[in-house]
């Protein structure tokens, strides 16, 4: 989907979005419990920052927010503005001090200023517009030693167990609110999309790890980026997307600063 267009499929669908997850993939289709698998991969956290990309109206918070510990900091990035204002309200709510909220666009991560120590991502990169170069950026604002872990669909439905029949309710539902993500309901398409993440992942990290969830249709990656050799440096000059986010800053990591 174009940036776009998420965000204003999102932004429509926020008020409704966490009980559509309670009931589709909580009751229904009991997905949830596979956020803690997902969480836990990303290794040990307290006291380190981990960034959610796409994170919605917050889901993955609780999790993180107890992984962290009072010394670690959460920061949650969306493009979809209407989804970031649930995850406030849930912030609030909890009165969670160490959440950080970011818009922005997953492509760029223009306004991921330091390097962070994790990246989860939950059922975002499905629906990003440019999945390789997501990935990359991922990778990029990752500190070196830091750990990705990633929860997607890799088919289009489960092809065996009582699920296969209930999936086409869940489409259904998808559809009618407006977040259809067209595409990724095409397994061709979705299995060469993630043959060309994977390829991605590979190339920039190590002990690349898989599962398979929903009777292998949800595919799990996890990996984590290798030490940098010593006296190389990096540099980060995202490009800012084309974005319909609100202009700031243009965040960039400093010019050939070593990473500490
Ligand atoms: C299916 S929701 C998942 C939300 C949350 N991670 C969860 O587990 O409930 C997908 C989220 O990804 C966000 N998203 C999609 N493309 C994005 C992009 N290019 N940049 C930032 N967020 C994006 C959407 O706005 C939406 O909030």
């Amino acid at each position: 989907m174009r940036l776009d267009d998420v965000v204003r499929k999102y932004d429509a669908a926020a008020k409704h979005y966490d009980r559509f997850m309670d009931l589709v993939f909580g009751a229904l289709l009991d997905l949830e419990r596979h956020r803690a698998r997902v969480v836990e991969l990303l290794g040990e956290l307290d006291g380190r920052t981990v960034l959610d990309v796409g994170c919605g109206t917050g889901r993955n918070f609780p999790l993180l927010v107890e992984r962290v510990g009072e010394h670690g900091r959460v920061i949650g990035l969306d493009c979809s503005n209407g989804m970031l204002g649930e995850a406030r309200r849930l912030v609030e709510r909890r009165g969670w001090r160490n959440v950080e909220l970011v818009l922005d666009d997953a492509v760029s991560l223009g306004r991921i200023r330091e390097p962070v120590d994790a990246v989860l991502s939950v059922w975002c990169y499905g629906t990003v517009y440019d999945l390789d170069a997501a990935l990359d950026r991922a990778i990029d604002v990752l500190r070196p030693n830091g750990t990705i872990s990633i929860m997607t669909f890799g088919r289009a439905g489960p092809e065996r167990g009582a699920l296969r029949w209930l999936y086409p309710f869940y489409r259904f539902a998808v559809r009618s609110l407006g977040m259809d993500p067209g595409g990724d309901f095409d397994n061709a398409a979705l299995e060469a999309k993630w043959q060309r993440g994977r390829r991605v992942l590979r190339s920039r990290l190590g002990g690349l790890h898989e599962e398979r969830y929903l009777n292998g249709a949800g595919l799990i990656i996890s990996g984590r980026k290798p030490l940098e050799r010593a006296g190389v440096v990096w540099t980060a000059a995202p490009a800012r997307s084309a974005a319909v986010l609100d202009d700031g800053p243009d965040g960039s990591f400093e010019e050939g600063a070593a990473v500490p």
